[in-house]
């Protein structure tokens, strides 16, 4: 049956089943020595280094993207925002493929600073090359570099960006798997797990919305607040700086990510009863799953240990998967935690704006694509 929706927001994040199963279709599951969505693409061999330059949304999908290439190709990666790369540019050489990653494709500092570095290495880098990954292949952005993608989500129209940035982490998880097999990282029986998990994404998506109704009650409960903090560890880390974002540009709430350890530094004085915290808890039951060789984890342990001291000090805790959650998760590899946890985060903003009558595709302050000041 046909759902109709009441805003493009909500449309757009109900699409992702979909859009994620098109990517894995396209990027991952043709993946083979021959597969076609890879050629014309630099092979492994041809870079020791990437360096990814994104902004906003697509800045966080680029460190999700930065885990998986370090910790499945093992390929060294850096991530800069666009506009901090302006200011200091990171050193390029001819052994770096610069990734610039753009939903509209046409923001401007992503493009100013292909520029940049495309003049750095004019001094006699033949070997840079540039690779956009956007949404759009007709975009200024895809136009000018040496290779481009799309993620092919579609056209998304709410401004807050939910079924792109999801399609942009399948490609960076293609990217990885590619890399990662040319590297002689991921033997065969660890590449027909990923293709199988990968697979089975597009169904547990669709497991976490059919929560919707109860993380509507969770956002309507949140009404009156005003900050909000949400905790990751490790490559759910990003996702709690995602889930920030959308609060922030949907629902008008002050909320912070933080690495769950790094928040018991100093930040953690902040809280008091008036201020919940988000955690993203892939782990327990979200263990690491040996036979794809995960990075070790403590993040489950770490994140357990710090929602404890919240709770102690007399703060609600909100967990989004793990044993306590108000949110519960279907059972997914770590590596993969990524593409469930942040559905909840963007129903809960998508949520929480309705209930504060704010015209959840149109905030206030900002346009869809920032292509000039
Ligand atoms: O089109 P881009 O991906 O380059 O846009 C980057 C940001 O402006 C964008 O992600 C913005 O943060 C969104 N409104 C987030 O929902």
């Amino acid at each position: 049956l046909q759902r109709e929706f009441q805003h493009f927001m909500l449309k757009e994040i109900y699409e992702q089943p979909e859009s994620i199963g098109r990517g894995v279709a396209q990027y991952v599951a043709s993946l083979g020595s021959s597969a076609p969505s890879f050629h014309a693409l630099p092979e492994a061999n041809c870079f020791e280094e990437i360096q990814i330059l994104a902004c906003g949304t697509s800045l966080h999908a680029a460190l999700v993207g930065q885990f998986v290439l370090e910790q499945v190709a093992q390929i060294p990666t850096r991530v800069r925002s666009a506009s901090e790369f302006l200011a200091a540019p990171l050193p390029v050489t001819r052994q770096t493929l610069l990734i610039v990653v753009s939903q509209s494709g046409e923001t401007a500092d992503v493009l100013a600073a292909m520029r940049l570095a495309n003049q750095q290495s004019s001094s006699g880098l033949a070997g840079f090359k540039v690779f956009a990954i956007t949404n759009n292949s007709h975009s200024a952005i895809a136009q000018q570099a040496d290779y481009e993608r799309s993620v092919g989500a579609g056209v998304e129209n709410s401004v807050a960006a939910t079924k792109t940035f999801t399609a942009q982490l399948v490609l960076f998880y293609g990217l990885a798997l590619a890399w990662g097999r040319q590297r002689d990282r991921i033997p065969d029986e660890q590449w027909v797990t990923w293709q199988s998990r990968m697979a089975a994404l597009p169904s547990q998506v669709d497991q976490v919305l059919q929560q919707d109704d109860s993380i509507a009650a969770i956002a309507r409960s949140l009404k009156h607040t005003n900050h909000i903090i949400l905790l990751g560890t490790g490559i759910n880390y990003p996702i709690a700086l995602e889930g920030a974002l959308k609060l922030k540009e949907t629902t008008y709430t002050h909320a912070e990510g933080y690495a769950a350890g790094e928040f018991l530094h100093g930040s953690i004085a902040l809280l008091d009863h008036t201020i919940p915290t988000i955690a993203l808890c892939p782990t327990p039951p979200f263990r690491s799953d040996p036979s794809l060789e995960n990075p070790p984890s403590e993040g489950g342990d770490q994140m357990l240990k710090v929602t404890q001291r919240i709770r102690r000090n007399g703060s609600d805790v909100i967990a989004i998967g793990g044993s306590e959650a108000a949110i519960a998760l279907p059972l997914c590899d770590q590596l993969l935690s990524p593409f469930l946890t942040v559905i909840p985060l963007q129903l809960l903003a998508y949520h929480l704006a309705i209930a504060r009558n704010i015209e959840v595709d149109r905030p206030r302050n900002i346009t869809k694509s920032l292509n000039s000041f």
